[in-house]
C-alpha cells in the first residue's frame, strides 16, 4: 500500500488515511443524500460542469440531482481558464459558491485537477509546453492533452494550480476527494517527441543503465552505426527513414510512461501533503487501451477511475456488432482496471447517460442497456459509478454527447432507468459495492509485450490487443472470472493462466510461471512466446527460449501465414472440427510435450498445439492463430481440464460475475442480448436485484439482469 500511514480498525482492519477521516465527513455533511452514520458516501455520481452553467441554475441542478438520488459530482477537470483567468491570478470564489450549493443538497464533490486542458494564456506564452506526435508534428492548442508530460513548466504551472486548488478547498464541507488531471491514456498523440522529453528519456536511459557501453550493448547500437559516445546523442524515435532500434522504441514506451506516472506523482505528493483528509484518483479511458503502465501511475493513489462508454466502443469498432463481443471487450477494459491495484475496487468515474458522440452521435442504448452497462461494471468489481455527464453541452466539441439532461434541460429519454438503477446499487450497500470479485483464472496484458509487438508485428496484421480480445472472449465466457494480470504477479490463486502473444518474457516472469507450473498451475500460452528479453532482443536459444522446460517443445519455425490457406486438425483431447489458422503459425516440435492438435496442408508432420505435463502442473502451447470458434473451443476445453468450472450454466451473450465479502457472496446475471435468455441456477438464491430464479430457472428479458445471494 503506498499510503504510508494506515490505521488499524478494533477490527484489525487497515484503514487508508481518507478513510480515517469519516467521523469528520460526517460532521461536514449533514444527512448526506442515503447515507447514514459514519459512512462516507456511497460513489454513485455526475460529472457536473458549473463552469459550463449559468450560476442561476446551480441551485436547481442541485435539487435535480439529489431528486434523482445520487450522491456526488467531480466537477472542474476543465476549469483551468477559469479558476487562474491570468497568470498568477486565482480565482475559485465561483466554484466555492457551487460546491456550497451541492453540499447543502447533500451532494458531495470530487475535485478535478484541470491539468489535461490549459488556457490559452498559458500555451501562448509557453509553447514550449506543446506536444509532439510520432510524426516529428507540434501538436496545436484548441483540443485539450496537448500537452508534453516532461516540460518543466508545464508541469510547474500544472503543480500551482492544483496547490492553490487544494489550498482553497482542503477544509471546503463537502470535498471529499480528487481526480488529478484527465485520461493520461488518451490516444491519438499518446506519446511526445519535443526535445524537453528527448532530454527527459537521455536521463532516465543514463539512471537506467549506467553507462554508454551498456545501453549499446542491450540495444544492439552496432547495428547501423548507432553506437553512441555521449548521452546527449541518443534520440527519441521521430520518421528517419529505416525502421528505428527496437529497444530503443522499447525504452521510449517505458520513459513515457514513467513520464506521466511522474507527472501525477507530482500533483499527487502534493495533495497528500495538502488534502490529508481526501481520497486521490485519476481518471482513464477505460477501454482495454495499452498506452500506459498504469500499475506505476496508481501504485499510491487510493483507487482506480476510468471510462465506461460501450456505445461509443461500437460506433468505432464495428467488429463489435455483435452483443456478446461488445461485452466482452467492455468487460476486458473493467477486469484491466479492477487488477491494476490488486482487484481493489474501482470507480466509474465517466459512465455513459445517453448517446455518446463528438462530432458524430453512437446510437442510443436501448432500454436497459443503460442499467446493464452501469451493473457490469459493478458485475465486474466497481464500487460506483458517475454518470457523464449531468446535462448535454449547447456548445463545444462535444455537443453531441448526451447526458442525463438533454439540450433544452429536459430529462433524457433515459433518466427515469438511470435513477432506478442507482437506487438498485443503493439497495447492494457499501458492503456489496466494496466487495472482491472472485476470478479462478486469469489472463496476461502485457505492456512490454504489446509495445515491442507493435514495432516489429512480424505479420503486419498481427497485433497484440486483437489476440488479447480474442483469448479475453473466449476464456471469460466460461463464467468462472477473470483476471487481467502482469505474469510477475502472484499466481497461485488461479486454475489456469493464460498469456495470449507473450512476445517478451522476463527471467523474472519465466521464474514465476515455471514455479506456478510445477506446483500444479495450468498455464496456456499462444504463438511467439518469449521471442524477446526485455531490451526487445530475440533471445539467445531455441524458441520459446526462458520457458522452453516449461512448455516442453521448440518451435522448429516460426511462419507468418498471408495468402496461403492452412488449417489445424485435432486430435482426441480437443476433438472437434478441424480449424484454420490465420495470421502465424509456429511449427512446434515437442521433446517432452505431446501433440493435441497437427497442422495440415504445407506443414502436415508439425504440432500446432502441445501439453506437457510438467512438476504438478500443465502447460498448453497454442502455436497456430486458430479461428475464433475453434480458439474458444480449445480454450474452454483447457479451462475444463484446469478444473475450472463454472456452476451456472448461462446462454451465450449472458454474464455471470461473482463478488464477494466474508461469507457473503453476489451473483450478477448479465443478459447483454437484445432477446430473452434463461439461466439454470443449482442451489437456492434469491434476489437482491431483479427477479429471482423459479425452480433453478431463472429467466431475463433482453438487456435484463439481477443479482443474487445465495440463500
Ligand atoms: C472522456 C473524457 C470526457 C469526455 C468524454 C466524452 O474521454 O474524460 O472529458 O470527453 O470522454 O467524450
Ligand atoms: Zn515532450
Amino acid at each position: 500500500m503506498g499510503r504510508a500511514a494506515a490505521m488499524v480498525t478494533a477490527a484489525g482492519a487497515k484503514l487508508p488515511v481518507w478513510e480515517r477521516a469519516l467521523p469528520a465527513w460526517k460532521d461536514t455533511v449533514p444527512g448526506a443524500n442515503g447515507e447514514t452514520g459514519n459512512e462516507r458516501p456511497l460513489l454513485l455520481g455526475v460529472d457536473y460542469y458549473p463552469d459550463q452553467t449559468p450560476e442561476k441554475l446551480w441551485e436547481e441542478d442541485a435539487r435535480m440531482i439529489a431528486e434523482a438520488g445520487l450522491t456526488n459530482v467531480r466537477v472542474a477537470e476543465f476549469a483551468w481558464g477559469l479558476m487562474e483567468p491570468l497568470e498568477g491570478k486565482f480565482d475559485f470564489a465561483w466554484l466555492k459558491r457551487a460546491v456550497e450549493i451541492l453540499h447543502k443538497h447533500g451532494i458531495a464533490v470530487i475535485l478535478g485537477t484541470p491539468s489535461a486542458a490549459p488556457p490559452p494564456w498559458l500555451s501562448s506564452k509557453y509553447p514550449e509546453i506543446l506536444l509532439v506526435n510520432k510524426d516529428g508534428v507540434t501538436v496545436q492548442p484548441g483540443g485539450r492533452r496537448f500537452t508534453c508530460p516532461t516540460n518543466k513548466t508545464y508541469r510547474k504551472l500544472s503543480l500551482n494550480i492544483a496547490t492553490e486548488m487544494a489550498k482553497a478547498f482542503a477544509n471546503t464541507a463537502g470535498v471529499m476527494g480528487w481526480q488529478i488531471d484527465n485520461e493520461f491514456t488518451l490516444q491519438p498523440h499518446a506519446r511526445c517527441h519535443c526535445k524537453f522529453c528527448r532530454e527527459g528519456f537521455q536521463d532516465w536511459v543514463k539512471a537506467k543503465y549506467g553507462t554508454l557501453d551498456s545501453v549499446n550493448e542491450k540495444w544492439g547500437t552496432v547495428f547501423w552505426s548507432q553506437t553512441y559516445t555521449d548521452w546527449r546523442h541518443i534520440p527519441v524515435p521521430l520518421p528517419s527513414n529505416g525502421d528505428p532500434n527496437p529497444g530503443l522504441v522499447l525504452d521510449y514506451d517505458r520513459y513515457q510512461s514513467h513520464a506521466c506516472a511522474s507527472f501525477a506523482g507530482e500533483q499527487l505528493a502534493m495533495l497528500r501533503k495538502e488534502c490529508p483528509k481526501h481520497f486521490v484518483t485519476t481518471n482513464q479511458v477505460g477501454a482495454p487501451l495499452d498506452t500506459l503502465n498504469l500499475r506505476e501511475m496508481y501504485r499510491d493513489m487510493d483507487f482506480v477511475s476510468s471510462d465506461n462508454y460501450p456505445g461509443f466502443a461500437q460506433v468505432f469498432m464495428p467488429a463489435l456488432a455483435s452483443p456478446e463481443v461488445m461485452a466482452s471487450m467492455i468487460a476486458l477494459g473493467h477486469d484491466s482496471m479492477r487488477c491494476v491495484k490488486g482487484g481493489k475496487p474501482f470507480l466509474i468515474m465517466e459512465e455513459q447517460a445517453g448517446k455518446a458522440g463528438q462530432s458524430f452521435f453512437a446510437p442510443q442504448p436501448h432500454p436497459g442497456q443503460l442499467r446493464l452497462w452501469a451493473f457490469q461494471a459493478v458485475a465486474h468489481g466497481a464500487m460506483g459509478v458517475n454518470y457523464f455527464r449531468w446535462d448535454s453541452a449547447r456548445f463545444g466539441a462535444e455537443e453531441y454527447w448526451f447526458g442525463m439532461l438533454n439540450h433544452d434541460r429536459s430529462k433524457s429519454i433515459g433518466f427515469d432507468e438511470m435513477a432506478r438503477t442507482v437506487k438498485e446499487m443503493k439497495s447492494l450497500g457499501r458492503e456489496g459495492l466494496e466487495s472482491s470479485y472472485v476470478a479462478e483464472v486469469a489472463i496476461s496484458f502485457d505492456h512490454d509485450s504489446s509495445w515491442a509487438l507493435s514495432v516489429q508485428p512480424g505479420n503486419s496484421k498481427l497485433t497484440y490487443m486483437a489476440q488479447l480480445m480474442a483469448w479475453y472472449g473466449s476464456v471469460a465466457s466460461a463464467n468462472t472470472g477473470t483476471d487481467v494480470i502482469q505474469l510477475d504477479e502472484d499466481l497461485w490463486k488461479y486454475k489456469a493462466v493464460f498469456a495470449p502473444v507473450q512476445y517478451v518474457v522476463s527471467e523474472k516472469q519465466a521464474e514465476n510461471i515455471r514455479k506456478y507450473v510445477r506446483e500444479g498451475g495450468t498455464f496456456v500460452a499462444g504463438f511467439r512466446l518469449g521471442v524477446k528479453n526485455e531490451s526487445s532482443q530475440i533471445v539467445n536459444a531455441p524458441l520459446p527460449g526462458l520457458l522452453r522446460d516449461v512448455m516442453g517443445v521448440t518451435v522448429k519455425d516460426p511462419v507468418p501465414v498471408y495468402t496461403e490457406k492452412l488449417g489445424v486438425k485435432f486430435g482426441s483431447q480437443l476433438a472437434g472440427a478441424e480449424a484454420q489458422c490465420a495470421l502465424w503459425a509456429d511449427l512446434l516440435k515437442p521433446e517432452s510435450a505431446t501433440a493435441l492438435a497437427m497442422y495440415t496442408g504445407a506443414y502436415e508432420s508439425n504440432a500446432a498445439i502441445t501439453l506437457n505435463m510438467f512438476g504438478k502442473g500443465k502447460a498448453v502451447y497454442v502455436g497456430a492463430d486458430l479461428d475464433p470458434v475453434s480458439l474458444a473451443r480449445v480454450l474452454r476445453t483447457v479451462l475444463a481440464i484446469s478444473g475450472s468450472n463454472s456452476a451456472i450454466q448461462a446462454p451465450r451473450g449472458v454474464e455471470v460475475t461473482r463478488r464477494r465479502a466474508g461469507d457473503k457472496e453476489w451473483v450478477f446475471v448479465l443478459n447483454h442480448t437484445p432477446e430473452e435468455q434463461e439461466v439454470s441456477l443449482a442451489g437456492k438464491f434469491s434476489a437482491v436485484v431483479g427477479n429471482g430464479p423459479n425452480n433453478g430457472r431463472l429467466p431475463l428479458r433482453a438487456y435484463d439482469l439481477a443479482v443474487l445471494q445465495g440463500a
